[in-house]
């Protein structure tokens, strides 16, 4: 996997930046894209058929077989990642043409900060998350202000839809992810937001006990995101509960995330708690840390660059060369209408 020996997590560490604001004294770590493997695809039946094997053989067996590397992959928290099977409909929306993030990368190449900051903490920490029942608040400026169980959520919309996307961090990494949801806008209709609502506040579960990460304030807790109302209703924009045709596994944000695909990835907020619809722009996590760094928009954007990092190229998890990073993340002829008029290097 990703982690282990100490050399290599000793790697990481020294890549770890870290940095002051202008306020001073708040550390903010985003990683260099330099730990990004570049090893075999692993297609998903090879990877369902290790886990199975895995399973069956046991961590003693499995570990006496293969020794240190099979004993590191298998952990309890792994093993509990088996997903439901979901029913879904194939869309058009979905990206063409483009071949698929092996499922092994896209669960244990995470960030998300509630289970520590490397790469491969997520997968390894976030196993004891309880993600049913699992209630969301949705509330502000709505008619039908109410919590719902994800299932009552999921059914604001006649059913689940696949929807490949391109998943583009700022560190310079990209994705391509079967996902397994609705659309957001479908959730909003049926709330009625009213008319001074301009915005779509996001929030995810604050729980120290069962978010080891929150108990480090590495960043501000809990994690919070936004979108502007055209934004939140756009087509494209989806609630996510699950991936390659399986309920999310906890370190992908169980039981319910946003994707918003032409924007950087940590727009997409996980394990979410409470929908708020408000007159004025929301806090967003990123830009709370680092207002010069991290805007609200946060367009995937190859001509504006990140102080630390160029945006012009990204290394596609699984391939050697690095990419060139296209316009909103290659949705411009979907999405562009939504800024015109808009400086998008003020707007960041
Ligand atoms: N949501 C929460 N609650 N906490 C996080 O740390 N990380 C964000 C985003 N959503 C994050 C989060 C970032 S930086 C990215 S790139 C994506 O999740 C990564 O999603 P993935 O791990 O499923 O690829």
């Amino acid at each position: 996997m990703h982690g282990g020996t100490d050399r290599e997590s000793n790697r990481r560490r020294r890549d770890i930046r870290q940095l002051k604001t202008a306020k001073g004294g708040i550390r903010v770590l985003i990683k260099k894209s330099a730990d990004i493997r570049s090893n075999e695809i692993t297609p998903k039946e090879v990877y369902l058929n290790r886990r199975r094997f895995m399973a069956a053989a046991g961590t003693a067996g499995a570990a006496l077989v293969a020794g240190k590397y099979l004993r590191n992959l298998i952990t309890p928290e792994l093993l509990a990642q088996a997903g439901t099977r979901l029913e879904y409909t194939r869309s058009d929306l979905s990206t063409q043409g483009e071949k698929l993030t092996p499922l092994d990368d896209i669960t244990t190449y995470n960030n998300f900060y509630e289970f520590g900051t490397d790469k491969e903490d997520p997968s390894r920490n976030a196993g004891g998350l309880k993600t049913a029942p699992w209630t969301i608040t949705i509330e502000g400026l709505v008619k039908r202000r109410a919590s719902f169980d994800v299932d009552s959520i999921v059914k604001m919309h006649p059913s689940l839809e696949e929807r490949i996307y391109r998943l583009r961090c700022v560190e310079a990494w990209s994705m391509v992810i079967p996902w397994v949801g609705i659309p957001l806008s479908s959730v909003i209709k049926t709330v009625e937001p009213a008319s001074k609502a301009r915005f779509v506040a996001f929030e995810t579960l604050y729980d120290p006990k069962q978010m080891p990460g929150q108990r480090r304030s590495v960043l501000q807790w809990p994690y919070v995101e936004g979108l502007r109302m055209d934004e939140a209703m756009h087509p494209l924009t989806i609630l996510a509960v699950g991936l390659y045709g399986e309920s999310l596994p906890n370190q992908d944000g169980a039981p319910i995330r946003l994707v918003v695909p032409w924007k950087y990835g940590f727009k997409s907020i996980k394990s979410i708690v409470k929908i708020k619809f408000v007159e004025k722009q929301p806090p967003t996590t990123w830009n709370i840390m680092a207002p010069q760094e991290y805007g609200f928009y946060s367009n995937v954007n190859p001509e504006v660059d990140h102080p630390r990092w160029s945006q012009a190229k990204e290394r596609r998890i699984g391939e050697f060369f690095k990419r060139s990073t296209l316009m909103f993340n290659g949705y411009g002829d979907q999405v562009a209408g939504l800024y015109a008029g808009m400086d998008l290097r003020k707007n960041f």
